[in-house]
């Protein structure tokens, strides 16, 4: 038994057509990618993509509670659903994601209206938990689950670049993190399921792929008795070559490496590997080794530093993002100072950044030493100062030179221009047409030449 069904007094739906739904996703690329799974189920039961949000007759909103405005989003959501169901009682209404693993029956409670309440590891299961709503039921489906394979063809936001899950959860236990009590314990994919998904993309025309896990150097440690560990161990170092040479793929990504188990071979594989972009992800968090410390993140400024120089001596043009919060329990002044000088030296591209909020179930949100909003707001507004100061820097060594772009799509806000992004994960914009009068299409690879440079894309042309 994997699923409570809490007892109710509707009747079973009667309905045999299915309807439209709608999907809203909070949160990361993970939760995108949970999203896209769960719409090509609901394709596959027979629910067509509705045209707009509020005619949908099945509503799923997959979603995030990395910090406390992303939870309250998700409520200011709900309650329109909410109310409407009240004059459309047919109207299905599924919490899926991060918070409905944290809140679970609370929500359920909160909200009646809703009829399931499902966490992420559940994202496969959804036909199943969908079946027992048609069955009168009001179903919670929360509970630690191993994750099935993918059965169901996701139904996938870009028809060019695509994310494909390597491992689910997170082991770790920042101090100030939700996402391994809502998200589970790590558990990898096998190599031949990542492969096999992979050349399914390459063959219906996908150019790019991203690997996606929290942690995704943790990729393989759960596969102990795994038979590919016997003979080698299975690391994401390994993965890389394994899925490097599929006919059609021409970039690899991956997201979100950890610097406490980010490797000089991963390094060398990289460098090594040319359809591997030059890109890494790689979150700091903190410019104070006493701050690393109380946040738990097991590595210090200099092991961080010493990972940075070795990714620029072996590929000097990598570019390198990351993430960091601020205002932490206890963060001095000084060790606020630190975390901007940590990026005045790396000279990221870009940094994401958050003032430290309190989470449910996490040891850092009980400490005493919280520090008031207003440190929040100033330090999070002086920190983004300097990394839309510094990204505009190192957008500069763009300047004039001849980028390799994956066209992913038209510019949204002008038709008469094209999308995509150099190997180094920069957003350019560029003309439809080569000089020539050649028309490009998305998934096609050109060259352009930079021309005008701002902090967070680039423009380009083909002379
Ligand atoms: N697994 C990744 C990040 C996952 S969450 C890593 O280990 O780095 C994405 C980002 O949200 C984190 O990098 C962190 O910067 C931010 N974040 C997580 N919890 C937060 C909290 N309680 N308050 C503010 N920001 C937080
Ligand atoms: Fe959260 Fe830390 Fe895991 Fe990242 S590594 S998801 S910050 S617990
Ligand atoms: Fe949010 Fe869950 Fe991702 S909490 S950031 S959607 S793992």
């Amino acid at each position: 038994m994997t699923t409570s069904l809490v007892p109710t007094k509707r009747t079973p739906s009667i309905r045999n057509h299915r309807g439209s739904y709608w999907i809203t996703t909070f949160g990361c690329q993970m939760n995108k990618a949970d999203s896209e799974r769960m719409s090509g189920i609901l394709q596959t039961m027979g629910y067509q993509l509705a045209e707009e949000e509020l005619k949908a007759d099945l509503i799923l909103y997959n979603t995030c509670t990395i910090r406390d405005n992303a939870e309250q989003k998700v409520y200011s959501y709900l309650g329109r659903q909410a109310r409407r169901k009240k004059t459309d009682p047919n109207l299905k209404i599924v919490i899926a994601g991060c918070l409905a693993q944290q809140e679970g029956e609370t929500l359920l409670r909160r909200v009646p209206e809703i009829d399931l309440v499902m966490g992420p590891q559940h994202a496969n299961r959804l036909e199943t938990l969908l079946n027992q709503v048609d069955n009168g039921h009001q179903v919670l489906a929360t509970d630690e689950q191993h994750i099935y394979e993918d059965i169901a063809t996701a139904r996938r936001e870009s028809a060019i670049c695509g994310w494909v899950n390597i491992i689910y959860g997170c082991n770790e236990r920042c101090t100030y993190c939700v996402v391994p009590s809502v998200r589970g314990k790590e558990q990898s994919r096998t190599p031949q399921a990542i492969k096999h998904e992979i050349e399914e993309l390459a063959r219906i025309g996908y150019k790019e792929i991203t690997l996606l896990g929290q942690n995704i150097d943790a990729y393989g440690r759960d596969f102990k008795t795994f038979e590919y560990n016997k003979c080698r161990k299975l690391t994401l170092s390994y993965l890389l070559e394994y899925i490097h040479n599929i006919e059609g793929i021409e970039r690899i990504r991956f997201a979100t490496s950890h610097p406490r188990y980010f490797t000089k071979e991963l390094i060398d594989v990289c460098a090594k590997l040319p359809k591997v972009c030059e890109h890494f992800h790689i979150p700091f968090q903190s410019g104070s080794n006493k701050v690393l410390k109380n946040m738990g993140r097991g590595y210090t400024v200099q092991s961080y530093k010493e990972i940075i120089n070795y990714i620029k001596q072996k590929m000097p043009d990598a570019s390198i993002t990351s993430d960091a919060i601020v205002a932490f329990p206890g963060e001095t002044k000084d060790q606020f100072e630190e975390t901007l000088s940590l990026i005045d030296d790396v000279k990221f591209d870009l940094v994401n950044t958050a003032a430290y909020s309190p989470r449910p179930n996490t040891p850092a949100a009980s400490w005493p030493n919280q520090l008031p909003e207003k440190v929040k707001i100033d330090r999070l507004r002086e920190i983004n100062h300097l990394v839309e100061k510094t990204a505009k820097e190192r957008n500069l060594r763009y300047s004039n030179s001849s980028q390799e772009i994956l066209v992913e799509n038209i510019n949204s806000k002008d038709s008469s221009q094209l999308m995509g992004r150099t190997r180094t994960n920069r957003l350019t914009f560029f003309p439809r047409s080569s000089s020539n009068g050649k028309s490009h299409q998305p998934g096609d690879i050109v060259n352009v030449i930079i021309n005008e440079i701002r902090p967070f894309s680039l423009t380009g042309s083909f002379s």
